[in-house]
């Protein structure tokens, strides 16, 4: 049977073809709004359809993560970290000598800085964190327990304020994956570290998708070793001896 034009069936075709145009035009509209942005030096992209865990800035092919605010400060403080992440394992594996200047970037709560600061009694530690309240507590930790070579320092998200070529080793723990502007920093980290400084960043294993870590806040080998490539520094090793986390090491040696 050849079926009328002003059939029932024939204007049902015609509202489904209305509707498959419709969604190809909706979805490349959507394509539009999530395009890329390139920055005006080249270096980030912006999207505007990006994951809530993150600020919709990627470096590298990588979104950032937002940054843990200090309302969080309890959580870098709880008893169960040392059983869970093992960080006087980390402390001992970073081999510091006494004397030691060493840069904690996002410090926190100075969870990290106190444990080194007792590795370098005749050194210091450099306690970097963007928000004045973490300072605020690493202040009150100070005092509280009588350590005196703890210096809190308050950076800005492109600069840490680190004095030229002065550092043994800049340490970030479970801090890298969310700097805002991570090739500001790290240019910034390369001036401050003496010639035979180093770098070690501490992040969750994104390449073990059984950590239970959100996504964003993990980062894979692969893409440190490029992202710390991209201002010269040169990857040493990683050890994995730490139940989530890889330890990688960097210098700027030839
Ligand atoms: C997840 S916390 C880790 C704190 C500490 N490293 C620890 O493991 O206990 C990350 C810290 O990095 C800080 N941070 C984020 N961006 C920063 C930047 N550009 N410079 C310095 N600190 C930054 C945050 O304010 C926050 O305190």
């Amino acid at each position: 049977m050849t079926l009328n034009k002003n059939t029932p069936s024939s204007l049902l075709r015609v509202a489904v073809i209305f509707c498959i145009i419709f969604c190809c035009l909706m979805l490349s509209a959507c394509q539009t709004l999530a395009a890329s942005d390139v920055d005006s030096n080249g270096i980030y992209q912006s999207r505007t359809i990006h994951s809530p865990d993150g600020i919709g800035k990627f470096y590298l092919g990588r979104e950032i993560a937002k940054v843990m605010g200090h309302t969080e400060a309890l959580w870098l403080e709880r008893p169960s970290r040392e059983f869970e992440e093992k960080p006087t394992k980390l402390v001992n594996a970073l081999n510091f000598k006494p004397t030691d200047i060493v840069a904690d970037i996002g410090a926190g709560t100075g969870y990290l800085s106190f444990r080194i600061a007792q590795k370098v009694l005749l050194g210091k530690v450099l306690a970097v964190d963007i928000q004045p309240e973490m300072l605020d507590i690493i202040n009150f930790l100070k005092k509280e327990n009588g350590i005196t070579n703890v210096e809190p320092i308050l950076g800005s998200i492109t600069d840490s304020k680190l004095p030229l070529n002065s550092v043994d080793l800049v340490l970030m723990v479970d801090t890298y994956h969310e700097l805002s502007n991570p090739y500001e920093i790290m240019q910034g980290v390369v001036k401050a570290l003496k010639p035979s400084g180093r770098v070690a960043l501490v992040e969750y294993r994104r390449e073990n998708p059984f950590i239970p870590i959100k996504t964003l806040h993990k980062m894979t080998q692969k893409q440190v070793c490029k992202e710390m490539s991209a201002v010269g520094l040169q990857w040493r090793e990683t050890q994995s001896f730490l139940p989530t986390q890889h330890l990688m090491i960097f210098d700027k040696s030839n």
